[in-house]
């Protein structure tokens, strides 16, 4: 989604803006563009296209300033085009904006901007935004320090949707005014020089030190100061928070994508996820939560929501929670549920799974059952991201940034800390299972049964080589093997473009098998001891109607049946998906690069979907 980056300090702006814009890349943008207050006024430098582009412009080697604004954009109203581009003006060129989100009522302020004798050049939604501040800033007749700070406030107040925006405005130079409501934004401390941004990543490094904001706080940033101000424009103070991430860890350390270092990364990833939560003599321990044994056997329900993989994670893990604790547990995606008046009280406990922390459905939803009295629980990735200011307790897998569209510690990850709060739970509530201490002693052999598996990549590429052409290819298993099915599926479908189809085996002769025609690719996972026959057989279906077929497998299976056979290490059913996903994550990887695609910006897609 768009990329925010900003600055204000003592050096030259404009290359910490385009650095800054180039680290944002990997969220997905179609047009780029920069504002810096130079001694003539506001000069904008914008067009459709990649960040680098922005290095071709006319002038752009002459800009001088000190303070400046940048976007990326991914395009929501209106095409790509230069016009469409950020930052926007008022008529007056007196501001200039960047905003990432939607403004749901733009229509309306449009409207009403133009028979106040506004004109639009664009199509976007972020034109009405400098306008509306230029309309109020018209309108107050005071000439203080706050007049900007008043004018941007009343706009914000009657913008609909969601928003972080930083506005630069020609009679304040020395000045940026930012604020977010529902969309990310981050300021970074330095010395006499502050950095804005959407994304921790994109200004790490330059700092380490940040001031996380909450809906409706508005910053007015100097070069040595930030202040804050709420709703009603009363200073409010901030404590800066030090991010322990380093900038090395956000690049890609000698390999060729982000996806597939964050791939080898699971090993670690899974070692911080695991921390100090998991012993194998002792109970499971979360400092984060206070939840008691009198609360969980109160509870009637679990619903666990999330979108795309962090949703897969939620299904991997929910016959884990229901087995150990017997806890109906529900796991839905977040923009069906929030609208779908889900049955929640009191007595449901609500958890949240989103890496980036901030995907507008999952939040939203978390907002739904905080009304409906639910407590709620997140499980993210990023420290400090909105969602945890919105749960009531939040978890965090410690899987470092994940940069990569494709999302791949961090569902390995999830799936890990899913599992040890499953245990947390089912020990705090008493629960007795004697499959607990086995299923204790594999996590914590995770990290090594993933590095091993690793070790298959060659074998993977090779498979890869054979059906990168293929126009569709189709996943199937049962149980927890589905779920990893479905997961196979997207990471392929999302860098590969090749269509895919997840089924549950036992689905395969109530419909999809009538896809299944000579030389089609199936891709079977096979890896919970009681379900392998069946699947095997379902396998065998295909194979004659004449389908290719690669198999995932830890069990013993008749070797001479399949195409291809990817052996990988055994563990606990339970956690066999944090295993058996990792060839899937590779196939995807190797099949897109086979085709020459950019594996960690596909096309359309964007890294935190903070809008509907
Ligand atoms: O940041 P989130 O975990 O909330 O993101 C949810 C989905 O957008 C995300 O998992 C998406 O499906 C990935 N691109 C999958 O690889």
């Amino acid at each position: 989604m768009c990329g925010i980056v900003g600055y204000i300090g003592t050096k030259k702006a404009s290359p910490i803006l385009i650095n800054g814009l180039l680290r944002l890349e990997y969220r997905g943008y179609d047009s780029a563009g920069i504002a810096t207050i130079e001694k003539s006024g506001i000069s904008i430098m914008k067009d459709k296209g990649r960040v680098k582009n922005l290095y071709n412009l006319d002038g752009i080697d002459n800009l001088e300033g000190t303070i400046g604004i940048a976007h990326t954009r991914w395009a929501t109203h209106g095409k790509p085009s230069k016009e469409n581009s950020h930052p926007h003006s008022d008529n007056s060129k007196t501001f200039s904006v960047v905003h990432n989100g939607i403004i749901e009522n733009y229509n309306e302020l449009r409207k009403f901007l133009t028979d106040n004798g506004y004109t639009f050049y664009s199509q976007t939604d972020t034109e009405v935004i400098p306008n509306l501040i230029h309309y109020y800033y018209n309108k107050d007749s005071k000439n203080d320090d706050l007049k900007l700070l008043r004018a941007i406030k009343s706009a914000c107040m009657d913008l609909k949707g969601s928003f972080a925006i930083e506005v630069l405005c020609k009679d304040f130079p020395d000045n940026m005014i930012v604020v977010r409501k529902d969309s990310p934004l981050v300021i970074g401390k330095g010395e006499n020089e502050n950095y804005i941004s959407s994304d921790i990543p994109a200004i790490l490094s330059f700092t380490r030190d940040f001031y996380l904001l909450n809906d409706y706080e508005f910053v007015v940033l100097s070069r040595n100061k930030a202040e804050f101000y709420d709703k009603d424009l009363k200073p409010i103070n901030k404590d800066v928070k030090n991010i322990e991430w380093d900038a090395s860890s956000a690049e890609k350390d000698g390999f060729d994508d982000y996806m597939l270092k964050e791939i080898y990364e699971q090993p670690n990833a899974i070692r911080e996820t695991i921390g100090a939560k998991l012993n194998e003599n002792s109970k499971c321990e979360f400092e984060e939560l206070d939840f008691t044994k009198e609360y969980l056997l109160s509870l009637n329900k679990i619903y666990i929501v999330a979108c795309g993989t962090a949703m897969h994670a939620g299904l991997s893990t929910r016959n884990t929670i229901e087995k150990l604790c017997k806890i109906p547990t529900e796991v839905d995606i977040a923009s069906e549920f929030r609208y779908r008046d889900p049955l929640v009280n009191e007595k449901t406990l609500c958890i949240f799974i989103s890496q980036s922390g901030e995907t507008a459905d999952t939040i939203a939803a978390l907002k739904l059952c905080k009304e409906k009295g639910a407590k709620t629980l997140t499980i993210t990735n990023v420290i400090g991201s909105s969602i945890t200011r919105e749960a009531d307790y939040s978890i965090y897998t410690h899987a470092g940034p994940e940069i990569a569209v494709a999302s791949t510690k961090a569902y390995t990850s999830q799936v890990v800390l899913l599992n040890i709060l499953a245990i947390y739970f089912a020990e705090t509530m008493g629960m007795t299972n004697p499959c607990i201490k086995d299923l204790k002693e594999e996590i914590l052999n995770l990290p090594k049964k993933v590095e091993e598996c690793l070790k298959i990549s060659e074998k993977v590429k090779d498979f890869s080589k054979k059906v990168y052409n293929e126009k569709d290819i189709f996943f199937l298993g049962r149980g927890v093997d589905e779920v990893v099915a479905r997961e196979g599926s997207l990471k392929l479908k999302e860098i590969s473009y090749i269509h895919s189809e997840s089924y549950a085996a036992g689905e395969l002769k109530h419909g999809p098998i009538a896809l299944i025609e000579k030389d089609i690719t199936v891709i079977g996972i096979m890896t919970d001891p009681n379900l392998v026959e069946k699947t095997v057989s379902n396998l065998q279906e295909v194979i004659t109607r004449g389908a290719k077929t690669m198999v995932i497998s830890n069990q013993k299976i008749d070797d001479t049946m399949f195409e291809f056979v990817i052996n990988i290490p055994n563990t606990h059913p339970f956690i066999s998906p944090i295993i058996s996903i990792i060839p899937l994550q590779l196939f995807s990887y190797y099949i897109a690069k086979e085709k020459g695609l950019d594996v960690d910006k596909p096309r359309n897609l964007a890294k935190s979907v903070t809008v509907e």
